[in-house]
């Protein structure tokens, strides 16, 4: 157990921070304390990156094992060279056409850049963050920034401050609200340390966008078809590394098959006097109605980006009711889809349900 502190929320403006709230935030991650800060994917918990016991603090808030590596945060390209031994020139390519933005790059570990942040290994994950506050962070401390999403480990990602305070409350000092994060996925982390680059885990910069930019882009490994060594290269990616407290059963198939088997399976539950949630999109609205479920919509279902920055939100509303199991639809892949289902299906664990 750490100890038990008193937790600050201090509402920042999320287009023009204010100097004052950077200064206090600056100030405690000089001392080596944390501070949870908005990104435009989900809240960080953030360190100063090159104080290796203010890392350690990041570890014990949030209850993650030491093997699990840490995203450092950058505000300029230039800071990338402190970070990295080699720059290769996909890198180069890639940062300009997504940085700033929700795209992370395994590199080269720089030698300056302590082991505790790579979980030992010779690479190291960076990225440029595009929310205002997080950059102005970056800036005013003069030096990255180490930071996992704001959330204990194994529960869901925070896209807002008081989800971050749910989680984190009494073992950080700061937290600044930023209001909402717009993307609503963690980033996508693409490895570049190996001959074709691979995505380790789909987020908010889609496939489709990054094969615009580098065609040889190589989609995230099926988890059946892991080897041993493509899992120990995504330290961290666990089956069941955002799963919501209760349990979620994901259905898959066709739209009208998809339904038809969430009505039938919530009537029974209903009927056997269980609290049920269903995650749905607008247009399976009418067919839920008067179901007797707490009904949750992510929005339209073709709008991933709508879906995605719904639905870590969604998924804790109806923890926090509290239902006793979620049933949930599948989503179209394409664009945010990819992330969307990678976060379903790692909240569902084996309950996949195809029809
Ligand atoms: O959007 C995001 O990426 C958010 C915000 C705060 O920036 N951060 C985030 O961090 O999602 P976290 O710690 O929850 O997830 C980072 C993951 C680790 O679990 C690990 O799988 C991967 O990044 N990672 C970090 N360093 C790595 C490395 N050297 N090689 C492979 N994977 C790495
Ligand atoms: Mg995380």
């Amino acid at each position: 157990m750490g100890k038990q502190i008193e937790t600050a929320i201090v509402k920042i403006d999320p287009v023009s921070p204010e100097v004052a709230v950077l200064k206090r935030a600056v100030d405690l991650l000089r001392e080596g304390e944390l501070v949870v800060f908005p990104t435009e994917t989900v809240y960080g918990l953030g360190a100063d990156a090159f104080q290796p016991r203010a890392l350690e603090g990041i570890f014990l808030a949030k209850g993650r094992p030491f093997s699990d590596p840490l995203i450092l945060h950058i505000a300029e390209y230039d800071e990338l060279a402190q970070l990295t031994s080699a720059v290769p020139a996909v890198a180069r390519q890639l940062a300009q056409a997504f940085w700033p933005g929700p795209l992370t790059l395994i590199l080269p570990r720089g030698p300056h850049v302590p082991y505790i942040a790579t979980a030992g290994m010779e690479t190291v994950a960076v990225r440029m963050p595009a929310h205002p506050v997080a950059r102005a962070l970056i800036k005013a401390l003069g030096s990255p920034i180490a930071a996992p999403s704001a959330n204990r480990f194994m529960h869901i990602s925070p896209t807002t401050a008081d989800h971050a305070l749910a989680d984190l409350r009494g073992r950080v000092p700061l937290i600044l609200d930023g209001g909402p994060c717009q993307v609503g996925v963690e980033s996508t982390i693409l490895d570049l340390s190996v001959d074709v680059p691979i995505i380790l885990r789909p987020g908010g910069t889609s496939l489709e966008s990054l094969r615009a930019v580098l065609p040889e882009v190589q989609p995230p490994a099926r988890r059946e078809a892991q080897s041993e060594e493509t899992a120990q290269k995504a330290p961290g990616q666990l089956p069941r590394h955002y799963a919501p407290a209760i349990p979620l059963l994901l259905f898959a198939g066709s739209e009208e098959a998809i339904r038809s088997a969430m009505l039938k399976e919530l009537r029974l539950r209903v009927e056997r006097g269980e609290r049920v949630g269903v995650l749905v999109a607008d247009d399976d609205l009418p067919a839920f109605q008067s179901s007797g479920a707490q009904v949750c919509s992510l929005g339209e279902a073709a709008n991933s980006a709508q879906v995605a920055a719904n639905l870590f939100a969604c998924l804790r509303a109806l923890e926090e009711i509290p239902v006793q199991v979620i049933l949930c639809r599948s989503f179209p892949t394409h664009e945010l889809g990819l992330a969307i289902g990678d976060r379903l299906r790692r909240a569902a664990g084996s309950s996949v349900i195809q029809v």
